[in-house]
């Protein structure tokens, strides 16, 4: 086994030893080399103890706490600071973004849910992928701030291209008020989100597995609910516990998600391992592209784990590429072209990479699928998780 994650606890007044102890997480794999009450104190106990990450605690918005934080990420960037706090005062979460934190956890939460995000915190550092003490299978949050820019067709696409490589691959369609992955995939909804949801229960990868429906390219998704409102019933600690299931059975998890950051979104982007943004070549929604990545950054997302895919890439609209560029602060990993066959795929169920697989559209989604595959064994190799890649067959 390997060390423990050496933990430092650093306590803003109104929080005291008693009061943090019953979120801790009693594990083998974190171990507490102090907790500190005070600030002050703490900084000074920071130097002497080199915590291999630091967790500051506070009872609500705290200007001592962001500037410790500020202070935490400076002295060593590579040190993950993660901030328990009691409530989520407003503007306190942005802020300590801001400073530089890898996470928050407003209080009360579960030790299991601490413990995986210390882990997680840790793991994202250090570039590795487990969270939980297993391998965790890449989990590829698919982004667009805006609708209708091409999220589901990505998502789909990319889900298939990955099955016709041979890897195992789950979608999970959180677009929890008007998801289509099931539409666009030809599936009938029988067992959704919702009905597991409902299932009651503790969730493990077995009762995950029960409620996927299957596509006949390999790819396995669990589907959104059927109406609008359901989606209620999926509370962000759910679906946490359901990606951590499905990345423990598949090579691949992909997420499509609906517009926008909702609290759903952030909690799968905070869980994720890899982002796809889905932009248009438009000016709105190159602005809005713009913002959403400008979002991930504050959120501490490394840039190096998010793709950009332009859909639509040959629209002329008036835009070169190097103006592109230029807007985004990037240029586009993948551009999709625009395909009138997509719309027929579309309505037909059958994806773009298998109605028509020679074409433009499909070429790209399959390059899509490459970028990530190497990505993976780049991971794999790094932390010694090759064997852990299952393959179908
Ligand atoms: N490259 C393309 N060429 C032609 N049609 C496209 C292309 N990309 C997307 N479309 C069409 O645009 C529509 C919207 O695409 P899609 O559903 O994938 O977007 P979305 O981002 O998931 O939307 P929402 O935010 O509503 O979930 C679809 O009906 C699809 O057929
Ligand atoms: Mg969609």
């Amino acid at each position: 086994m390997s060390a423990p994650i050496k933990a430092l606890i650093a306590l803003d007044d109104g929080l005291d030893r008693d009061s943090i102890q019953r979120f801790l997480p009693p594990n083998a794999e974190i171990e507490f080399v102090a907790t500190v009450e005070g600030l002050e104190e703490s900084w000074t106990t920071l130097q002497e103890t080199a915590p291999d990450l630091v967790l500051v605690g506070c009872s609500g918005y705290s200007d001592r706490a962001l500037f410790f934080i500020d202070g935490a990420v400076k002295q060593r960037s590579d040190r993950p600071v993660v901030v328990l706090c009691e409530g989520s005062p407003n503007g306190f979460v942005r802020r300590v973004f801001e400073v530089g934190a890898d996470d928050i956890v407003t209080l009360p939460e579960t030790p299991e849910h601490i413990s995986f995000t210390l882990q997680k915190a840790l793991a994202r550092k250090q570039g590795a992928a487990f969270a939980t003490g297993v391998a965790l299978a890449p989990m590829i949050c698919i982004l667009g701030p805006k609708g209708g820019t091409g999220k589901t067709l990505t998502s789909c696409n990319l889900g298939v291209a990955l099955a016709q490589k041979g890897h195992r691959v789950a979608i999970v369609d959180l677009d929890l008020q008007f998801g289509d992955v099931g539409l666009s995939l030809g599936l009938t909804p029988e067992r959704t989100l919702y009905d597991l949801a409902k299932s009651g229960g503790s969730l493990d990868a077995d009762k995950v597995d029960g409620y996927l429906t299957g596509h006949s390219s390999g790819v396995r998704v669990l589907l959104a609910p059927t109406r609008p409102d359901q989606a209620t019933t999926i509370t962000v600690e759910f679906l946490r516990d359901v990606y951590t299931a499905l990345r423990s059975t598949h090579d691949y998890l992909i997420v499509d998600t609906a517009p926008g950051f909702t609290p759903e979104v952030i909690a799968s982007v905070d869980s994720s391992s890899d982002i796809c943004v889905v932009g248009m070549l438009d000016s709105l929604s190159l602005k809005n592209t713009k913002l959403g990545l400008e979002t991930l950054e504050l959120m501490g997302y490394s840039k190096d784990r998010i793709r950009l895919l332009l859909n639509r890439a040959d629209s002329r609209v008036g835009i070169a590429s190097d103006e592109v560029a230029a807007i985004l602060g990037r240029n586009p990993d993948i551009t999709v072209p625009s395909d009138r066959d997509i719309p027929r795929s579309v309505n037909e169920g059958t994806p773009i990479v298998v109605a028509a697989d020679r074409s433009e559209a499909a070429k790209a989604f399959r390059s899509l699928a490459e970028l990530y595959v190497n990505v993976s064994k780049d991971g794999a190799k790094k932390n010694g998780r090759v064997g852990l890649l299952r393959r179908r067959g």
